[in-house]
């Protein structure tokens, strides 16, 4: 595609929309909490929160400006910019298809709760754990049911990919991602009203450091940019359809902030009726999938709070799928010269390969493992904690260094006036942002 008619994201609000409607999805409502319990509650919010905004929100400011000043996919741009940083394009492309190959299989997940809802089956009105448990499990692990959702679900993301940039990805998100966040505010409210839901309230929001380990650390910064899509070269492609009047870094803010908002309310729904449940915080990827269905259980027509529910997450997944398939489709069409519904099949088909790998490594091919780790977990650590921090360690240390300073410039104030905080972030960019994530990973390593 060439440059001149390149689509664009409508508006400024549409810009903010769009990017926050990759950021906000399964990661927060599902991920979120499930490393947050797993990690012992507050200290390690405490941690989440430092990592987005002495991180994330830079990270992400970089990012845009990189795909605003090339208006090319990942790999396009870091390659206009400086050659022999393509690498870090490459690096982003590949860790998107790994994450959304294990995205749609919980997207699928999302999708089978609707319509069981929907179908108002008897799992929907028991606030037995034990029956939501068993539920959940014998579903995830059936041998082509997930299966089928999973590759229904990156057909549907094929569909928008297909119908463009503007009018799908748009479209979708303007409309549902408000209601979500309504929902999750009365959800909230509901859950902090159940019995016990004080202890999970404390056991979210206070911190206790002793539960904090280096490696915790590393889980909160993989999150971080997990939830906030950075460290792939999704918002380098995001940035690559702004239009020369949207504004980098007050777009950057205001999406990190919705997507941390949300991550918090998601928390807040789900720590009370956890404690009140009687689950275990530390459940892992199952803790939403019992603990949601445990409160719409106990409230008048649970069938229908659960449908509505589960289709506004089918909806934030579906805005986050499209983000992740959008890097790749935009790097085989525009690398391979590929019209945008070959480039879309190319992806489609890989995903969709992969995610059922996944989903069958969880249940028929429990065999399928990678240093002990299921196909699914292992695509999980390996990008949440391994590629994405790197790719953003790779990210900053281009931005701050070999990145030609009027062009950043440029991109951050186009009136020409350089804002009061720049030097703040300049020197996030170059120093503290690499030091923290080195200092993180050489931890890990064992080396320090
Ligand atoms: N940020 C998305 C979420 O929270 C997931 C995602 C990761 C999307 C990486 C794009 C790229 O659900």
């Amino acid at each position: 595609m060439s440059q001149e008619n390149r689509a664009t994201f409508g508006g400024r609000i549409g810009a903010v929309l769009v990017a926050a409607g990759s950021a906000v999805g399964l990661g927060n409502i599902w991920r979120f909490p499930y490393i947050v319990g797993e990690n012992g509650g507050g200290a390690f919010l405490l941690v989440y929160l430092c990592c987005i905004m002495l991180l994330g929100l830079p990270l992400m400011i970089s990012e845009f400006s990189i795909g605003a000043s090339t208006h090319k996919n990942a790999v396009g741009a870091f390659r206009e910019l400086n050659k022999r940083w393509t690498v870090v394009g490459y690096l982003g492309v590949l860790a998107s298809l790994l994450i959304l190959s294990f995205y749609l299989v919980v997207a699928g997940w999302t999708a089978e709760y609707t319509l069981h809802s929907f179908l108002a089956n008897d799992v929907v009105r028991s606030t037995s754990v034990e029956v939501q448990t068993a539920a959940f499990n014998s579903f995830i692990t059936h041998p082509w049911k997930p299966l089928i959702y999973a590759v229904g679900f990156s057909l549907a993301t094929h569909i928008i990919i297909v119908l463009g940039v503007q009018k799908g990805i748009e479209r979708a998100s303007k409309l549902l991602m408000p209601m979500l966040f309504v929902f999750l505010f009365v959800l909230a409210c509901r859950s902090m009203m159940m019995p016990r839901g004080l202890e999970g309230l404390q056991f979210f929001l206070t911190p206790d450091f002793s539960k904090l380990t280096t490696s915790s650390v590393l889980a909160a910064l993989g999150q971080a940019f997990f939830s906030l899509s950075i460290g792939l070269g999704t918002m380098v492609t995001y940035g690559s359809y702004f239009k020369s009047t949207t504004h980098v870094q007050g777009t950057a803010v205001r999406v990190s902030l919705l997507d941390t908002f949300v991550a918090i309310m998601a928390g807040l729904v789900i720590f009370p009726a956890v404690f009140s449940a009687g689950i275990e915080p530390g459940a892992g990827p199952s803790l939403v999938f019992i603990t949601l269905p445990s409160i719409f259980a106990t409230m008048p027509w649970p069938a229908l709070w659960s449908s509505l529910f589960f289709l506004l997450l089918v909806v934030a997944a579906l805005t986050s799928t499209i983000s992740m398939h959008e890097a790749g489709t935009a790097y085989m069409e525009e690398e391979y010269g590929l019209s945008r519904r070959k480039a879309a099949w190319c992806v489609t088909l890989f995903v969709s390969l992969l995610c059922c790998f996944c989903s069958l490594s969880l249940g028929a091919w429990s065999w399928l493992k990678v240093c002990g780790l299921s196909l699914f977990d292992a695509f999980d650590y390996l990008t949440a904690n391994i590629m994405l921090p790197l790719g953003g360690l790779l990210t900053c240390l281009f931005t701050g260094w070999f990145f030609e300073r009027k062009r950043f410039e440029s991109q951050l104030y186009p009136e020409g006036k350089i804002g009061r905080l720049y030097p703040v972030l300049r020197l996030l960019i170059r120093y503290i942002c690499p030091i923290i994530i080195v200092i993180l990973f050489a931890d890990n390593l064992g080396i320090i």
